[in-house]
């Protein structure tokens, strides 16, 4: 592993939405932490100035977060913009000139997949990969072809190691707490299996919809768009084993071998939907088949899991925005009555909120030997440093840390598992914006206590 700390950064697509919402909010932190080092250039074709661009990033952060009055000056003098093609070798000239003394810049890929072959490759012949490393955005291809192909071309001129797939998921604290909880606690590993967890329910619910970028989304839907990165990282950290040392590798191996153990999902097993409304989105084809809603089940065929259903549902335009992983456990016998209490479960709120809560069941007040269910709920966080997803990941990515990144193996496993599926979707149906979703979805819970609904 090389920890060769980065002395340039340098960001493709700097005029884009990522950019806008995430990156340059996440800089100005970087910035205001010290850990900023060196120059940040954007490049884009956009027609602007250097001026334009740093009104940008003024108005991004004060968007997103607020200005710092130590943040934004010294990213503001850190930032220097090039305006060019990306077939145009004269556009890697000048980034070359503004990497200056830099020797080991950071490149980051915040544009469509079918440009990075372009981009690495004038980045070589520029010089500029020279003792560089390269970020790229998910989704990392389209299906399981591509995404070999694509890490054939990157290999080219990145070696593995200098490669960074950001999942901005791995970059959450309640996404890493989750690997931490199991492991640290004594209390939940022994039955954190399919001899007392009787399903797993995944639900990443937004509220809002496409926001603009109906051009992008359009181009992937919900299964490429979250499923196939986000939502099966939390598969991985929910299902995976132990790892047997502290090295990055290890844990990548044991993420790498949940997703070596999923069965294939086909259409037999998903639920898709539209929100109604989507096709009339800017950017949107007309008569879009896309999906903004899927309802899905899977199957890991380890030891531990065997027969045990993980249900993942997301979507656009659904009552809340709230990700939540909900494990039911197994119910028990009726105690002293023909009741059975209600049923436990062990609840994990990823955000916005994290929390963790377990589900239990009590005497109700009265005479009745009867259950109701209670809820013990852990909201508090320890700790101060509360960074932003992209906060941490690129400053890991500048500092050569690979832990939270997809490897390019693990990348090729999550598209095995959906490839099926995205090759022959299933119908998909309309719902009303606000609404849980079609209602067929319910159909795939209904034998394991139906969803449970984030609030
Ligand atoms: C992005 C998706 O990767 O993740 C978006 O492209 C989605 O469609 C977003 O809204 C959700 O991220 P978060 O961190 O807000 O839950």
């Amino acid at each position: 592993m090389d920890n060769t700390q980065s002395d340039a950064l340098v960001f493709f697509g700097a005029t884009g939405d990522l950019a806008y919402k995430q990156i340059f909010p996440s800089r100005q932190r970087l910035a205001k932490r010290g850990k900023l080092i060196g120059p940040v250039i954007g490049v884009a074709k956009a027609g602007w100035g250097l001026d334009q661009f740093k009104a940008r990033a003024q108005d991004s952060v004060e968007k997103h977060g607020g200005a710092d009055p130590e943040g934004l000056p010294k990213l503001l003098a850190a930032l220097r913009y090039v305006d060019g093609d990306y077939n145009d070798p004269a556009t890697f000239q000048q980034v070359r000139q503004h990497l200056g003394t830099a020797k080991h810049p950071l490149h980051y890929l915040a544009i469509p997949p079918f440009l990075f072959g372009k981009v690495i490759d004038q980045l070589k012949a520029s010089g500029c990969a020279d003792g560089g490393r390269v970020v790229v955005e998910k989704p990392f291809g389209h299906d399981r072809a591509s995404a070999h192909a694509l890490t054939a071309e990157i290999d080219r001129v990145f070696d593995e190691d200098h490669i960074f797939r950001i999942d901005h998921y791995l970059g959450k604290n309640s996404v890493q707490n989750m690997i931490f909880f199991r492991f640290a606690n004594s209390f939940l590993e022994p039955i954190w299996k399919r001899e007392y967890v009787e399903s797993v329910q995944i639900t990443m619910s937004e509220k809002f919809g496409v926001q603009g970028r109906g051009a992008f989304y359009d181009g992937v839907g919900a299964i490429r768009d979250v499923v196939q990165n986000h939502l099966l990282q939390v598969v991985s950290n929910i299902a995976m084993e132990p790892p047997p040392c502290t090295d990055v590798e290890a844990l990548r191996d044991e993420r790498m071998k949940v997703l070596k153990s999923v069965q294939t999902v086909d259409k037999e097993d998903v639920i898709l939907g539209q929100f109604k409304g989507y096709l009339d989105e800017p950017g949107v084809k007309p008569g879009s088949t896309v999906e903004t809603f899927a309802a899905l089940q899977l199957y890991i065929n380890s030891w531990r899991w065997r027969d045990v259903p993980f249900f993942i549902r997301t979507g656009k335009s659904l009552p809340v925005t709230a990700t939540e992983v909900v494990a039911k456990l197994r119910q028990t016998p009726p105690v002293f009555s023909e009741d059975v209490p209600p049923q436990n479960y062990v609840r994990f709120r990823l955000s916005p909120v994290p929390m963790i809560a377990i589900g239990g069941s009590v005497k109700e007040a009265g005479d009745r030997l009867r259950g109701c269910m209670v809820e013990l709920e852990a909201e508090q966080q320890c700790g101060t440093d509360e960074l932003l997803p992209y906060e941490e990941l690129l400053e890991d990515a500048m500092r050569g840390r690979q832990t939270w990144f997809a490897r390019k193996d693990y990348v090729e496993a999550a598209w095995r598992i959906l490839d099926p599926l995205l090759a022959d979707k299933p119908e998909v149906h309309t719902y009303d914006p606000g609404s849980w979703g079609p209602a067929d979805a319910d159909k795939l819970t209904k034998d394991f206590g139906g969803w449970s609904n984030p609030v």
